[in-house]
């Protein structure tokens, strides 16, 4: 299957890398040439060469990689005569149904020819695969293709409506694809043709959940077991376009800095809350001349008597110690100090100014 040796010969199947998205199977043909975007390539200058190298343009504005075929890659750069199983869905079911070296297999439509590619390199020449197509010239495409490619000797190509002529073969296969419209009709003759002295496999590829309850029904009443439904999904994380990572030194001088730049903040609210809470203490001392007051407003005892704020928040659990309520922090719990011309003392207690419990006293000292 596909040229083994170092060199590009003439004949040679090559993959013609132009992009990651652009690549283009060509046959060395001497005297064709290849034009690419940024110029032409001569098919004997790429004779001799290794397969994998690096070719520039003639005009030299432009290059091309020339790869060794493989499934994969095919897979890529075929001419499409019909949708296409791509790796992921590939590398799920030859996984699933078995299939290795040696191992005997039905696949039918043959298609474009991309799943038969991979199951060819893994059965290889001691295997065989029955490949079933109705369309007559997808049929000898797919059987030039496979000649060209150096599969003929154990992919063989039939032209059959499988749905309603069957494979033609009993009790001889270890595994069946089907990639058809309708599977479910083929599953009777799917079972004829599958080996009876060993477990064995078929899987059914389609993209409608009404397909896949037919095919259900049908292998049920064909009297397969273990039937299971998959959806295969690849996910490519292009690892190329990742700027470099900061060495752990560096992120973790970063957080430092803003921790000190978050506590700065934290230290500038609080003193602001704390003059603030100052400066509006002085200002109702100054109207109330010195006298005792609550300037939210006296709460009313239950017994009718008046509560100052501190009592409040004892009868709350909660301790009226200042030092206790330093320890706690909490950006409001500065002690003002008194200052000034003023005697007044001002007491602060509990938290300014968010919380609905909080309460400034001023006492008194006298004039
Ligand atoms: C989606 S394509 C298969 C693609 C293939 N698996 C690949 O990876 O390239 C389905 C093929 O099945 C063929 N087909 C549909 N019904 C068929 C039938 N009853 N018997 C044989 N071939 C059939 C179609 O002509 C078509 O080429």
């Amino acid at each position: 299957m596909f040229s083994q040796a170092r060199e590009i010969a003439a004949g040679d199947v090559v993959i013609v890398w132009f992009t990651r998205e652009s690549l283009k199977a060509i046959t060395i043909t001497p005297g064709e040439e290849l034009n690419g975007r940024f110029g032409a390539y001569r098919h004997t200058d790429l004779i001799g060469k290794p397969f994998g190298s690096k070719i520039g343009s003639r005009n030299g504005k432009g290059f091309i990689y020339v790869l060794r075929p493989t499934p994969e890659l095919w897979t890529l750069a075929l001419p499409h005569r019909t949708q296409i199983l791509y790796v992921a869905d590939i590398a799920f079911v030859v996984s699933w149904l078995g299939i290795r070296p040696g191992s005997v297999v039905i696949e039918s439509g043959t298609g474009s020819g991309s799943f038969s590619h991979s199951v060819a390199r893994t059965i290889g020449k001691s295997g065989k695969l029955h490949s079933f197509e109705f369309h007559d010239t997808r049929c000898q495409t797919a059987q030039e293709e496979f000649a060209q490619h150096g599969m003929s000797e154990y992919v063989t190509v039939s032209h059959r409506n499988v749905c309603k002529a069957g494979f033609d073969l009993e009790d001889v296969v270890d595994a069946v694809f089907l990639d058809l419209p309708a599977p479910w009709e083929a599953i009777p003759a799917a079972k004829l043709a599958l080996k009876k002295t060993q477990s064995t496999r078929i899987c059914c590829f389609s993209p409608c959940a009404e397909q896949v309850l037919r095919t259900v029904s049908a292998l049920n009443d064909s009297g397969f077991t273990s039937i299971t439904m998959y959806e295969t999904l690849l996910r490519t994380i292009d690892v190329g376009s990742y700027p470099p990572l900061k060495s752990v030194g560096t992120v973790a001088e970063k957080l430092k800095d803003a921790d000190v730049k978050r506590e700065a903040r934290r230290v500038k609210q609080i003193e602001e809350s704390a003059m603030r809470a100052k400066e509006k203490g002085r200002k109702k001392a100054a109207e109330m001349g010195g006298q005792e007051m609550d300037i939210f407003g006296e709460s009313e005892h239950p017994h009718g008597q008046k509560r100052k704020a501190g009592e409040d928040r004892e009868a709350n659990g909660q301790s009226n110690t200042p030092q206790e309520d330093d320890s706690e922090a909490g950006p409001h719990t500065k002690k003002p100090k008194p200052d000034g011309p003023s005697p007044l003392t001002l007491e602060m207690v509990g938290h300014l100014p968010k919380s609905a419990d909080c309460k400034l006293t001023t006492t008194s000292t006298g004039f």
